[in-house]
């Protein structure tokens, strides 16, 4: 079993770091590794973010983990050329289409939440993102206006094959949960929306057992902070699932802290922490690992048929937690090194 590490920019190598040591210390039978360069730093070493061999090697890993990229030397390059679209390559050429982003509350995070410990204590959710579509992918551009106005263009859209495969995928992951579903969009203003919505709706008649609502996303914004508890499975589209899985970030204590799986239809995924390259702190040791580490598990879990190990993992985190493991994002002092050390010594 070959995994693809991309560690990228920024802090990225510093997390993929310590979730390598993790895997490293589980000594699994038969797994390898085999580092690629991506982003920024790949544009640095040889002109592009996302190299033909890089892209040959996550096509012919069995499960890739990423760590982040985002570097801004590179903001001002032409957009083809930015960091940002080697993971958006990555998750299209790889037809990557469903991004699991499950925030769960750690009860020993309770009080580095931001929100009250007596909200925050409920939070067991899952994004179900839309990694394929959206504002995202559509025809982009700059223009002028007719009287002459520069005037920038995104054209929003998904088509209901697209919509159909989403639906499904968070069906079937609130099937194996609790067996409730929100629908989050706006269908109130966007004709996109609307037909996100009609397509949801009629995929819902495949399981009676799910109990489906929908939410302007808005209001989901807000309900988030009041009430998290409220949710299971969350599917929304590409643009609302970025913002809305930041926004839970906050909710279970830190960025640092949630993990992320992109899979194709037929499991085969791509890992990473939903955050980026964390400039203002990189190579500072001030990184939270743990969202990477347990991406690690996700990875272990979903694409290599490993769950015993990713158990593993996952309870080693909570283990580390409670006897105290904080980086400053969590409102202690431990480095992203010794965060690592917490985990592995009680592996
Ligand atoms: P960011 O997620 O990198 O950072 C936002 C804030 O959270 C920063 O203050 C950062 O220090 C903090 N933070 C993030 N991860 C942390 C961690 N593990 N531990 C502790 N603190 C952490 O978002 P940004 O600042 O908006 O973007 C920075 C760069 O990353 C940009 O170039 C952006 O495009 C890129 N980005 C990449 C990805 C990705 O690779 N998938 C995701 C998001 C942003
Ligand atoms: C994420 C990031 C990316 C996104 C960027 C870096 C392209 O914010 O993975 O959440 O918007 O999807
Ligand atoms: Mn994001």
């Amino acid at each position: 079993m070959l995994v693809a590490l991309l560690p990228g920019d920024g802090i990225g190598p510093e997390v993929i770091a310590e979730a390598k040591r993790v895997l490293d210390a589980l000594a699994i039978d038969g797994l390898t590794f085999e580092e690629g360069l991506v982003g920024g730093a790949a544009y640095k070493a040889v002109g592009h973010p996302l190299p033909e061999r890089t892209l040959e090697l996550a096509k012919r890993a069995d499960a890739i983990l990423f760590g982040a990229v985002g570097d801004p030397d590179c903001d001002n390059l032409e957009r083809a050329l930015r960091p940002e679209q080697a993971i958006l390559g990555l998750r299209k050429e790889l037809t990557l289409f469903s991004n699991l982003r499950p925030a769960k509350m750690f009860a020993e995070l309770a009080d580095a939440s931001a929100l009250r410990p007596e909200v925050a204590r409920a939070i067991d959710l899952v994004i179900v993102r839309e990694l394929n579509g959206d504002v995202y992918f559509g025809e982009k551009g700059m223009r002028f206006t007719a009287s002459g106005l520069r005037e920038g263009y995104d054209i929003m859209s998904y088509n209901e094959d697209e919509v159909k495969r989403i639906a499904h995928s968070a069906f079937r992951t609130a099937r194996a949960r609790r067996g409730k579903l929100c629908s989050v969009d706006k269908a109130n203003v966007l004709e996109t929306s609307q037909l996100w919505r009609d397509v949801v709706i009629e995929v819902s008649a495949e399981y009676p057992d799910v109990t489906l609502s929908h939410m302007y996303v808005d209001n989901a914004a807000m309900q988030l902070v009041r009430n998290p508890g409220q949710f299971d499975v969350i599917v929304t589209g590409n643009l609302f699932g970025d913002i809305l899985s930041d926004q839970a970030s906050m909710c279970v204590g830190s960025i640092g802290m949630l993990a992320s799986a992109s899979l194709d239809a037929n499991g085969k995924g791509l890992y990473e922490p939903i955050h980026g390259s964390a400039p203002d702190i990189a190579g500072q040791g001030k990184a939270n690992p743990l969202a990477t580490v347990l991406s690690a598990a996700m990875m272990l879990r979903y694409s290599l048929g490993l769950a015993e190990a990713a158990d593993r993992i996952e309870a080693a985190v909570a283990k580390a937690l409670a006897g105290g493991a904080r980086g400053p994002d969590l409102g202690g002092t431990m480095s992203t090194r010794e965060m690592g050390d917490a985990v592995l010594a009680v592996l």
